[in-house]
């Protein structure tokens, strides 16, 4: 039997999400939207790129929750996004209902699901998931980490004319400006990145990095990044539906870990067949550590703002 996978909110970042997992034949998809035809119609029409494309997966489109029903993995797409002079902390308020409703009718209908949330301001839609769900820690994780990582490697990859497939470079902490690209366990074929580029380029990459989901919105003013972010998404849902036990920067809901409590942050983890199996601890220096803190500050603000 094919896994299922739930994509909710079928606009630029689910469509597109249902997109790569169906051509990856990760399961057969349902997406869900609140208006109506959307959702049925992209669905339909990923239907009829099969026979071109050859995958042989279900799209279905609906407006119905009881279509979702007994889910392995649900992403969370539901809620607003950014536009120009938008910070992601602006869409606090309105993707907190929007998400908060989502994920009780998700958990009702597949109470043994892994959620993914991308919903923004990701750690505090994460959290507030986690929180509404019930579920214990290692079903409910946000993807930011996986995206801001993908930048920091597309970026150190065009500074020196490389293949990508070369870079290997991770950035933990919130989905936020003062997330943390580590430049310490950042490399290129296994050498560091600071033998190989020079610092003020390497600072250069760092706030590139940092601002890129801006980046974006500012160049396409009607919305914000999809492909990247979807591609994100569906590579952590494929390391649980196929138990890849894949090392990947996800947001998770710290107990300690990092030295710090009761948030969701970016760290890496071990994803697996049972969700968000562990969380890596890789050693950080007094600067990197404070980094951390003051991104985590960021995000603890975030949280507050949800009066839970
Ligand atoms: P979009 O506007 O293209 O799509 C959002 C979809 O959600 C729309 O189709 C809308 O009808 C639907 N929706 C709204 N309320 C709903 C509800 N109650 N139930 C079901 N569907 C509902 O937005 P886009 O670009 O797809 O972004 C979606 C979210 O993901 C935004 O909050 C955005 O900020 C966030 N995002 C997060 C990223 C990350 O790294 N974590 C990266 C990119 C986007
Ligand atoms: C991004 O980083 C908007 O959070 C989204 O592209």
């Amino acid at each position: 039997m094919r896994k299922k996978i739930t994509i909710v909110g079928a606009g630029n970042v689910g469509a597109t999400a249902a997109h790569w997992a169906a051509e990856r034949e990760l399961g057969d998809i349902v997406l869900l939207d609140i208006v109506e035809g959307i959702p049925q119609g992209k669905a339909l029409d990923l239907m009829e790129a099969r026979p071109v494309e050859n995958f042989d997966v279900t799209i279905t489109g609906t407006n119905n929750y009881e279509d979702t029903k007994d889910s392995d993995v649900v992403i969370i797409t539901a809620g607003l996004p950014r536009r120009p002079g938008m910070s992601r902390e602006d869409l606090v308020q309105k993707n907190r209902e929007i998400v908060e409703a989502v994920t009780r009718q998700i958990v009702s209908c597949s109470p043994r699901c892994f959620i993914i949330v991308v919903s923004n301001p990701l750690d505090t839609m994460a959290y507030l998931a986690y929180k509404v769900s019930g579920f214990s820690r290692n079903r409910v994780m946000g993807m930011a980490g996986v995206l801001d990582s993908a930048r920091f490697k597309t970026f150190i990859a065009m500074e020196l004319n490389i293949s990508v497939e070369e870079v290997q470079a991770f950035v933990l902490g919130g989905h936020g400006d003062e997330m943390v690209p580590l430049i310490r366990y950042s490399t290129v074929a296994g050498i560091p990145i600071s033998q190989l580029i020079a610092e003020d380029r390497i600072q250069a990459i760092v706030e590139r990095t940092r601002k890129a989901g801006g980046e974006i919105v500012n160049l396409l003013k009607t919305g914000s990044a999809f492909y990247s972010p979807a591609a994100s998404a569906v590579q952590m849902a494929e390391a649980i539906l196929k138990d890849k036990r894949r090392i990947l920067p996800c947001a998770v809901y710290l107990q300690g870990e990092y030295g710090l409590h009761d948030l969701f942050f970016g760290v890496p983890v071990i994803l697996g067949a049972d969700g968000a199996e562990k969380i890596i601890e890789a050693a950080l220096t007094a600067e990197e550590k404070a980094a951390v803190e003051k991104s985590a500050r960021e995000v603890k603000e975030s949280i507050t703002k949800l009066n839970l």
